[in-house]
C-alpha cells in the first residue's frame, strides 16, 4: 500500500486533473421538494447522480473520489429519513458492488460503523474485501463519518497499539491510523447545494485542498458540473504557504512527489 506524505511536511505535485476529489453530496431534500416529491425522491436520484460521477472520473482519470453520504450529525433527522438512508446504502451495497468490481474500482467505507446493523456490517466488509485489490478508482464512501470522530479514533487506536507514544506523537505517527491513510490528501472539494460550510467531513485532510462551493442541487450534479468544479481548480494557484512570487521564479521550494 502507497504511503502519502502529509501537505504540511513535503509539498505535493498538484497541477491539471485533481488526483483525489472530495464532495458533500447535498441538496436531495430540496432538489425533491422543488418538485413536491418526498425527501427519498431526493436521495433515491442522489444514486445516480452519484453512479454519474463515478463514470466521469475514472474516465476524467482522477484516483480517488471520496463523498459523504451520511454524517455523524445526520442521526438527529427524523427516524424515517435515517432508516430510508440506511436502507438505501444497504440495497446500493447490493446492487452496485459487482459492476465497481467489474469496473476495477476499489471500494472503501469510512465512518463509526458500530451503530449499522450486522447485515450492513456484513456487506460493507464483502465489498470491501471484494474490490481490494482493485487498481482503478479507488472510490470511499463517508458513512456515519465526522471529522472529529476520525481524529478521535485515530489517537485512541494509535495509543491503544503503542502507548510508549503517549504524551509525545508527531503527525507522521497518527497519520496511519486516520480513516484515509490510503490515500492523498484531497486536492479538490466540491459541495453541491449551495451552502458553503464543511459540516464536519475531513477536517484533517483538507488543510491544503481547493473548495468549490456549487449551488447546483446534488441530483442535478452531472459530468459538465464536475467539468466546471475542475476548470475552476486548475485556475487556481497552490501556494501551500509559499508567495506567488516565489513560485513565478522557480525559486521555492521543490513541490516533491508524494505518492
Ligand atoms: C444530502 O442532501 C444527503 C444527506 C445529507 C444524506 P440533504 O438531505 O441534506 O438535502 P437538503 O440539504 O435538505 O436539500
Ligand atoms: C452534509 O450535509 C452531510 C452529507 C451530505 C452526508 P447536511 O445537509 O447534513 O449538512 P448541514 O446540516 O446542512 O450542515
Ligand atoms: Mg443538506
Amino acid at each position: 500500500m502507497p504511503s502519502f506524505q502529509s501537505s504540511t511536511r513535503v509539498i505535493p505535485n498538484a497541477s491539471g486533473v485533481p488526483r483525489h476529489i472530495a464532495i458533500i453530496m447535498d441538496g436531495n431534500g430540496r432538489w425533491a421538494k422543488k418538485r413536491f416529491l418526498p425527501r427519498a425522491a431526493g436521495h433515491q436520484r442522489g444514486v445516480e447522480a452519484l453512479r454519474e460521477t463515478v463514470k466521469a472520473c475514472r474516465e476524467l482519470d482522477v484516483k480517488y473520489l471520496t463523498v459523504f453520504a451520511f454524517s455523524s450529525e445526520n442521526w438527529r433527522r427524523p427516524a424515517d429519513e435515517v432508516s430510508f438512508l440506511m436502507q438505501l446504502f444497504l440495497k446500493m451495497l447490493e446492487r452496485e458492488v459487482a459492476k465497481l468490481h467489474e469496473n476495477n474500482i476499489c471500494l472503501k467505507i469510512i465512518g463509526d460503523r458500530s451503530h449499522f446493523d450486522d447485515q450492513l456490517n456484513r456487506r460493507i466488509a464483502e465489498a470491501e474485501q471484494l474490490t481490494a485489490d482493485n487498481t482503478g478508482l479507488t472510490l470511499t464512501i463517508a458513512a456515519n463519518y465526522g471529522g472529529r470522530w476520525d481524529i478521535m479514533q485515530a489517537v485512541r487506536a494509535m495509543l491503544r497499539d503503542k502507548p510508549e507514544l503517549s504524551g509525545n506523537f508527531s503527525e507522521l505517527e497518527l497519520e496511519p491510523y486516520l480513516s484515509m491513510h490510503y490515500a492523498p490528501e484531497p486536492d479538490l472539494f466540491i459541495r453541491t447545494g449551495g451552502e458553503q460550510r464543511i459540516s464536519n467531513f475531513l477536517l484533517w485532510q483538507m488543510a491544503y485542498t481547493e473548495l468549490y462551493f456549487t449551488d447546483t442541487l446534488w441530483p442535478a450534479f452531472d459530468r459538465e458540473a464536475l467539468q466546471a468544479a475542475i476548470r475552476s481548480y486548475q485556475s487556481r494557484e497552490r501556494r501551500f504557504g509559499r508567495t506567488s512570487e516565489q513560485l513565478r521564479s522557480g525559486q521555492a521550494p521543490e513541490g516533491k512527489a508524494d505518492a
